[in-house]
């Protein structure tokens, strides 16, 4: 479609909310208003689209938003989005509202509704939008930086509580079955051991001997970052405090992590998204990913994208174990 066809835009934020989110729906609105698109706000994600909630957004409705977290638009998880009775209802409203082109701002089960909207005819563009990093197309998703932040500043704090008291503790970070959050917040905060869902084995015996021996090394805390994908930290808690004899405390920081506003590189990277999804929509581009791979902003096809698949850096959990059980004490 030639630049001047595209007249209206959707824009919908679905999934778990992620901070940074509100830029984009600023960059992507204010975007198209100067391109004289006309935007639609379609509220609760596919909700909205399944049922016909949408409002007109113009550039005054996006004032001061940028740094605040959540989403103006409203998520939700849309369990009618995978039937197809779900999708042909989004399509019919999309065709309803005349919307040339529908920017989703989500993760990638997001990501798969909007697939198939492509599938279906409307033209789709996807903005990686989740706290857990878990999109393999990209090296960045909008609200991994604020989250990771939140959990680092967490964990320090339960640090001195730990050290004072020379307790061991265990701080389950969100990620759902990605480590991303808990390997960067372990790293960050330097922790002694990082539970990954990418690499656990359930080897606790290990854990334990290596909280008793950097006990009797002179150690007075001991932090674990156990990643959501594992779970179960409260019993990981009573379990390692019977073995060890050193009284062991769970903190669960759950949904803290994926609010507040959003950091400058949030903020930043989704203002570039946002706008880049509405520049692909006007350049006649179809079925695209915004995604930001290598230090660059870049778009891939939809289909494509969804195929990839992500790893965890191996230097980097390696980096974890190397860092803190160096034979010095600290
Ligand atoms: O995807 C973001 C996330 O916060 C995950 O880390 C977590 O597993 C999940 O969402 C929680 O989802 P809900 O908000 O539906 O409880």
């Amino acid at each position: 479609m030639a630049e001047n066809q595209i007249r209206t835009i959707g824009v919908l934020t679905s999934g778990g909310d992620a901070p940074g989110m509100n830029a984009a729906i600023r960059s992507a609105t204010r975007r198209a208003v100067s391109k004289g698109i006309r935007v639609k706000g379609v509220l609760k994600g596919y909700e909205g689209l399944i049922k016909d909630e949408l409002r007109d957004l113009g550039d005054r409705d996006v004032s001061e938003i940028i740094g605040r977290g959540g989403t103006i638009l409203y998520s939700a998880r849309c369990k009618e989005m995978l039937t197809e009775e779900g999708v042909l209802t989004a399509v019919e409203t999309c065709r309803r509202h005349e919307i040339d082109g529908l920017v989703v701002i989500g993760g990638d089960g997001s990501f798969r509704g909007a697939l198939e909207l492509s599938r279906h005819g409307i033209n789709t563009i996807g903005v990686p939008g989740t706290i857990d990093l878990d999109i393999s197309c990209t090296d960045y998703t909008i609200g991994f930086d604020s989250a990771v932040n939140t959990a680092m500043r967490a964990v320090d704090q339960v640090r001195d509580t730990s050290t004072s008291h020379e307790r061991v503790s265990i701080i389950e970070v969100m990620g759902r079955n990605a480590g991303y959050i808990a390997l960067w917040s372990g790293l960050a905060v330097g922790a002694e051991d990082v539970l990954l869902p990418e690499k656990y084995d359930y080897d606790e015996e290990q854990i334990i001997n290596q909280i008793i021996d950097t006990r009797r090394r002179g150690k007075k805390h001991h932090i674990i970052i156990n990643a959501e994908g594992i779970g179960h930290s409260q019993a990981m808690a009573k379990r390692i405090e019977a073995a060890t004899g050193i009284e062991t405390r769970a903190t669960i920081l759950g949904y803290m992590q994926r609010g507040g506003s959003p950091t400058c590189q949030d903020r930043l990277y989704a203002t570039v998204m946002g706008a880049k999804a509405v520049d692909l929509l006007a350049e006649g581009k179809t079925s695209r990913v915004v995604a930001y791979r290598q230090g660059e902003f870049t778009d891939l096809d939809f289909e494509e994208a969804l195929k990839m698949e992500k790893t965890i850096s191996e230097y980097e959990v390696d980096l974890v174990h190397s860092l803190s059980y160096s034979t010095s004490v600290r």
